[in-house]
């Protein structure tokens, strides 16, 4: 059991979020009020029973019910509301700005337009801006599974909204078969755009696939990262050229990642000087959010206030904000942790 006051503690620190998946964010409760609003049958009866299927062993067990989940998204104000539904939790966990993952070919090959997916995720940002105070942007995802001419298709697609709404693409689903340069392309016109670059890639998949990710598509984060510690010579280089991770403890353990949250490698991921940030990833199917990730890490890994403190301004320096937003936020974080 945490100490309340170390809760209270974290709580307090101004967190950003930089691995979120805003589909991953639509709680059963959520998920039935659309299927209602939109005249859905959801193959579930209950809220409890969607709880009861939530049992992973491994990614896609759960991409496969994520996939599904995300069909009672149909309109504007449904996207609307799932955004402003995560933003609650967020500020509610201390966080002040989230880099969001959005799938837009999940919406688009089911008919949806990708103007409705991003306007309704737009008004709730601004919504958040205006009642939370919480800043955020977003990151369009590409589906691994599918192929390069998908990606790009979407990326056309997404030109009128590209380096103002969409600050970055990543690359994520099914991970294992499907390596970071198949995408080599579609991640080159994104870095043309002016666009930053980050991808999933030792979540399940080898160290092969983090240094695709590095020397094909030249991300600037990698998401996940576990798998890069089997390899040492990796290990050093992310350390030296202080690569951010966007590690998920949380969803890493329901995804059997690990099998238990003791054995996660955070710990030596902070002794190894990796530069290395807490993230909820799926918050909605992993049984919790921004600050669960951290208490149940720290209380597992016996981490300490001063590596909460590291985590949190690693999420801020290794964030896309401007420099000046960020000495801003990092000021805010000294205040905090200060008390
Ligand atoms: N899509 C949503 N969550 C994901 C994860 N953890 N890995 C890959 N793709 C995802
Ligand atoms: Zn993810």
């Amino acid at each position: 059991m945490t100490d309340p006051a170390f809760a209270d503690f974290v709580r307090r620190l101004p967190k950003a979020e930089l691995h979120l998946h805003i589909e991953g964010s639509l709680e059963p409760e959520l998920m039935f009020q659309l299927a209602a609003r939109n005249r859905i049958t959801l193959p579930f009866r209950s809220v409890e029973e969607i709880r009861a299927a939530y049992a992973f062993s491994n990614l896609q067990d759960f991409l496969d019910i994520y996939y599904q989940g995300a069909g009672v998204l149909q309109t504007q104000d449904d996207f609307r509301d799932l955004a402003l539904a995560y933003f609650k939790r967020l500020a509610a966990d201390g966080g002040v700005h989230a880099e969001i993952f959005f799938d837009p070919q999940t919406h688009t090959d089911r008919g949806i337009a990708f103007s409705i997916v991003i306007e309704g995720l737009r008004a709730g940002m601004a919504e958040a801006k205006e009642t939370l105070g919480v800043t955020s942007s977003l990151i369009m995802c590409f589906l691994r599974h599918l192929d390069e001419d998908a990606a790009m298709a979407t990326f056309e697609q997404a030109r009128p909204w590209l380096g103002t709404d969409i600050i970055g693409v990543g690359l994520d689903s099914s991970e294992v078969g499907f390596p970071p340069s198949k995408f080599a392309k579609v991640f080159a016109a994104a870095r043309e755009a002016g666009l930053k670059l980050v991808a999933h890639a030792g979540e399940e998949g080898p160290p092969a696939y983090v240094y695709e990710a590095l020397d094909v598509l030249h991300v600037d984060r990698i998401d996940h990262g576990n798998r890069a510690l089997e390899d040492e010579a990796l290990t050093k280089r992310l350390a030296d050229q202080a690569t951010t991770l966007t590690v998920c403890p949380l969803s890493n353990l329901k995804l059997c990642v690990v099998s238990d949250l003791t054995q996660h490698p955070m710990r030596k991921m902070l002794d190894l000087g990796l530069k290395a940030t807490i993230n909820s990833d799926d918050p909605a199917y992993f049984g919790g959010y921004l600050l669960d990730n951290y208490l149940a890490t720290a209380d597992a890994l016996n981490l300490t206030r001063d590596d909460m403190v590291t985590l949190v301004r690693n999420s801020f320096t290794g964030s896309f904000l401007s420099d000046s937003e960020k000495a801003d936020y990092l000021a805010r974080l000294d205040q905090a942790s200060d008390q």
